[in-house]
């Protein structure tokens, strides 16, 4: 069957996009009177939090967690997924080397914040190939599969290795063309998945969970971090609802053999992600936005607190940037610089913490130029 955009492009829309605006909104003035009762307990400790009446034994853990949480954490407790928590998934496609540590800092996130989603971390099959009689195996191969061990074992991350959807012979293919978005259709047993396009640092995972309760009127569904003027970026978070139907329907209207990414994403129903101005809260933002983003009263601690996701790109928080380019990339503005250089601070210290990774080294490519060829793509 032939999918046309016209019917991929159910209004999903006002509901789920009201419903966030207002939890944002609702979450900012909590975090507000929180504020107010912290003081009231630094002058009065005996003062007792209001007992929440819980149903659900396995979300009872949850309450009593430090301020900011708990709002949500009310959310969360009366609302599940359709079909609960078993059946929502965060879905982490590590098409390269590179890329793996970024997704096991994600899990990480998610398994010390508790969140009660899955976990699926999808990786190309051959890193898993012996290697031929007598040789050993790459040592970036080796670092993967290390670390995807660690997600299995630390962070209750499902593997899932994915073979090449193309056989393509000739020139060589990128790792986009060899393991597209399309893979993040095939979990057909979970009803919704999330897909956070990387890499980028997840800062507070409880407004992206809450992102699983929401209706969702359309099978896909792409939130972007609007940019000045509201102008319409590439879709950082993704929200799907796979099926073997919407598998079956959307691969047939891609050209044979082959999923380009940018083809894939023109079905999928695209918005702008929640902000709310007034309190500063966002699902989602864009570091190279920072700049543009930032008014007058751009608050870095603000922002940090109030922000779910991060998405982050150039310079790619992965590598060890040269100094003067890493401060020639900075934003201008005092707050935004100091919420920019924080969060590339904390995406090298989890690296590092998580899974013993230094930053990539850059390699020169032949022609002069930098490209994301390092060490692990020419081996
Ligand atoms: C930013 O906000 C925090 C609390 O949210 C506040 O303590 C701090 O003073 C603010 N900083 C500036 C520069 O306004």
């Amino acid at each position: 069957m032939l999918i046309t955009s016209g019917q991929i492009s159910v209004a999903i829309s006002s509901t789920v996009v009201a419903t966030f605006t207002f939890l944002l909104f609702l979450s900012g003035y909590v975090l507000q009177q929180q504020t107010v009762h912290s003081l009231q307990a630094a002058i009065h400790p005996k003062i007792t939090p209001p007992q929440i009446p819980t149903t659900n034994p396995v979300l009872a853990k949850h309450f009593g967690q430090p301020p900011g949480h708990s709002f949500y954490d009310k959310y969360l407790a009366s609302n599940r997924p359709k079909g609960g928590w078993a059946k929502a998934a965060y879905v982490q496609l590590a098409r390269r080397h590179v890329e793996v540590c970024g997704a096991i800092m994600g899990f990480a996130r998610l398994e010390k914040e508790e969140s009660m989603a899955q976990r699926i971390i999808m990786y190309p099959r051959e890193w898993d190939m012996k290697p031929e009689e007598g040789k050993k195996r790459n040592p970036r191969v080796e670092t993967s599969r290390r670390l995807l061990r660690k997600a299995a074992k630390d962070y209750k991350v499902m593997l899932q290795p994915i073979d090449s959807t193309t056989q393509a012979a000739g020139s060589p293919l990128t790792a986009e063309e060899k393991f597209p978005l399309t893979n993040l259709l095939s979990p057909h047993h979970y009803n919704r998945i999330i897909f956070l396009q990387p890499p980028g640092l997840i800062l507070d995972s409880t407004p992206l969970d809450l992102l699983f309760t929401l209706p969702m009127e359309t099978p896909m569904l792409g939130l972007f971090a609007p940019g000045p003027d509201n102008e319409r970026g590439q879709p950082s978070i993704l929200l799907i609802q796979p099926s073997m139907q919407a598998y079956a329907d959307i691969t047939s209207s891609l050209p044979e053999g082959a999923y380009p990414d940018s083809e894939f994403l023109q079905l999928v129903h695209i918005e702008s992600a929640p902000t709310d101005a007034e309190f500063h809260t966002r699902l989602l933002a864009e570091i190279s936005q920072l700049d543009a983003n930032s008014v007058a009263d751009f608050n870095a601690t603000q922002f940090l607190s109030t922000t779910a996701y991060v998405h982050i790109s150039d310079p790619e928080p992965e590598y060890d940037i040269p100094r003067q380019e890493f401060i020639g990339a900075m934003p201008s503005g005092k707050q935004a610089r100091s919420a920019w250089e924080s969060v590339y601070a904390r995406f090298r210290d989890a690296r590092m913490n998580i899974c013993g990774l230094d930053l990539q080294p850059i390699e020169k490519a032949l022609d002069g130029g930098r490209g994301k060829q390092t060490v692990e793509e020419l081996n």
